[in-house]
C-alpha cells in the first residue's frame, strides 16, 4: 500500500508471535494445543514485587517520570551492575525503557547510519536483525553451529569485522539455543574485539540468572575492562522476575550513548510506567531466593527435553547452558512425508505439520538464522513439556 511506510518493506513480523497466535486460534477452535512457542516463565510474578506496584498506586506514585527512568530505580539497577557483575554506573549512565526491547531499539536508532554493519552471531532472537534494518543498517549475520555449542568462533569473528562494523550484539545465555558463553569463551571474543576500537559492544544479558549445572555467566565489560568505554549493557527484570508484563528493561553505558538514547525515548515514549518501575526497585533490591527454585524447574524440563527429542526419529537436541530454551534440529525429518501426504521440506513445513498433527506449537528455526531446526520454549508446566515431547516422538515416529 503506498500509503505506508518504505522502512516496512525492510522488516517482518515476528515468528514467534505468529507461532503463538496460530496456536491461539487452534485452541480457541477447541484443539488440545500445547504451546512451546512464547518466550515467557509460566511463574507468577513474586508477590513482594506485586505489593511494591500496589503501594506505588495506593501512594499516588502514578504520574510522568524522569524520561530515563526514577532515581531510585537507577539506583537499583546501579547497585545491581556493582553486585553481579562488578560494573561501576553512575546515574547518567544508566536508563531504563519499557522492557529490554526498547533499550535495544533506542540504542540502534541512536547510532546507526546507513551501511553501518551490525554483527548478529546465528542462531539469534528475531528481533535484533529487524530493529537494524529499521535503523537503517546491515546486518550482517555470522553462523554459529551446533559442533561448537551455537557459539561464536573467534576467528569466523575476525572474518566478519570490517571498517563499517559499528556494533556486534553478544546474547548469552541466548534466545534461541540457550547457548551460554564460558568465561574462556567470552575472554577468546573479547581478546578479538579489544583489537577493533570502531567496533561496540551491544551485551543483551536478559537471561543473566537462568543459567544451570553451576556454570557462572559473565558480561563483555566485566570480563574485559578495556571494552567498557564501547559497551553497552543491557539487562531487564522481564525473565528472571518473571516481569514479562511489566515492561521493564535496562542499560548502562557510556554517558554520550545513554543520552542520545534518552533523547530518542524522550520523542517516542517518555518514560516507562511509573507503577512498574515501584515494582522494579523491588525486583532487583528485595529477596532472591525464587530465581534458585525457578531454576532448579527449568534445570529438570530442560533436561527433560534433551533426553526426549533425542529419543525421537531425525531430531538432534544439544543440550544448552542456559535461558528456557532448546534448539533441536530436525534436518534428519527433511524428506520425510507427514500424515497430511505432505513431504517436509522446510522447517516451517516441520513446524506447521507438527501443530496440525499433534497440536504442539513450537517455533521454526529459519527465522532465527539456522535451520532446519526449531524452538521449544520449556517455561510451561512440566507435565505439558513432557506430553508435549512424547507427541513430538509420536510425530517424528509417524513420517514415512
Ligand atoms: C534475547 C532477548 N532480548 C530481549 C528480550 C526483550 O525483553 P523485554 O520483554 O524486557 O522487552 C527478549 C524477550 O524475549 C529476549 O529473548
Amino acid at each position: 500500500m503506498p500509503f505506508l511506510s518504505a522502512a516496512l518493506d525492510r522488516v517482518k513480523p515476528s515468528a514467534t508471535i505468529a507461532v503463538t497466535d496460530k496456536a491461539r486460534e487452534l485452541k480457541a477452535a477447541g484443539r488440545n494445543v500445547i504451546g512451546l512457542g512464547a518466550g515467557e516463565p509460566d511463574f507468577d510474578t513474586p508477590a513482594n514485587i506485586k505489593l511494591a506496584a500496589m503501594h506505588a498506586i495506593e501512594g499516588g506514585k502514578t504520574k510522568y517520570t524522569a524520561v530515563d527512568g526514577i532515581p531510585e530505580l537507577k539506583e537499583a539497577i546501579i547497585a545491581k551492575f556493582q553486585r553481579e557483575n562488578g560494573l561501576t554506573y553512575k546515574p547518567n549512565q544508566v536508563i531504563v525503557g519499557t522492557g529490554g526491547k526498547q533499550v535495544l531499539y533506542n540504542a540502534l536508532m541512536a547510532t546507526i547510519n546507513p551501511g553501518d554493519e551490525v554483527i548478529i552471531p546465528a542462531p539469534y532472537w528475531v528481533s535484533y536483525p529487524e530493529m537494524v534494518a529499521l535503523a537503517g543498517g546491515e546486518s550482517v549475520p555470522v553462523v554459529c553451529t551446533a559442533e561448537h555449542g551455537f557459539k561464536l568462533q573467534p576467528e569466523a569473528l575476525e572474518k566478519a569485522i570490517t571498517p563499517k562494523t559499528k556494533w556486534i550484539i553478544l546474547n548469552s545465555p541466548s534466545n534461541p539455543t540457550g547457548a551460554a558463553y564460558t568465561r574462556a569463551e567470552l575472554k577468546a571474543i573479547t581478546d578479538v574485539l579489544v583489537k577493533h576500537p570502531q567496533v561496540w559492544v551491544m551485551t543483551d544479558d536478559m537471561y543473566e540468572h537462568l543459567v544451570y549445572d553451576d556454570f557462572t555467566f559473565y558480561s563483555p565489560a566485566q570480563l574485559e575492562p578495556q571494552l567498557y568505554e564501547r559497551t553497552l549493557t543491557v539487562n531487564g527484570v522481564s525473565k528472571a522476575y518473571c516481569m514479562t508484563g511489566w515492561r521493564i528493561g535496562f542499560a548502562g553505558g557510556p554517558e554520550p550513548l545513554i543520552k542520545a538514547m534518552a533523547m530518542i525515548q524522550s520523542q517516542s515514549t517518555s518514560n516507562p510506567t511509573a507503577v512498574a518501575q515501584w515494582a522494579a526497585v523491588e525486583a532487583l533490591d528485595g529477596p532472591k531466593d525464587f530465581i534458585p527454585k525457578h531454576n532448579k524447574i527449568f534445570k529438570e524440563r530442560r533436561d527433560l527435553c534433551v533426553s526426549m527429542l533425542n529419543q525421537a526419529n531425525g531430531i538432534r537436541c544439544p543440550k544448552p547452558e542456559g535461558a528456557f530454551y532448546v534448539y533441536p534440529s530436525c534436518s534428519g525429518t527433511m524428506g520425510k512425508v507427514a500424515p497430511t501426504g505432505k513431504k517436509l521440506a522446510t522447517d516451517e513445513d516441520f513446524v506447521t505439520e507438527l501443530l496440525e498433527a499433534e497440536g504442539v506449537a513450537v517455533v521454526q528455526g529459519t527465522p532465527f538464522g539456522q535451520g532446519p531446526a526449531f524452538r521449544i520454549s520449556y517455561a510451561t508446566a512440566t507435565t505439558a513439556v513432557e506430553e508435549a515431547c512424547a507427541r513430538i516422538q509420536r510425530f517424528c515416529g509417524n513420517l514415512k
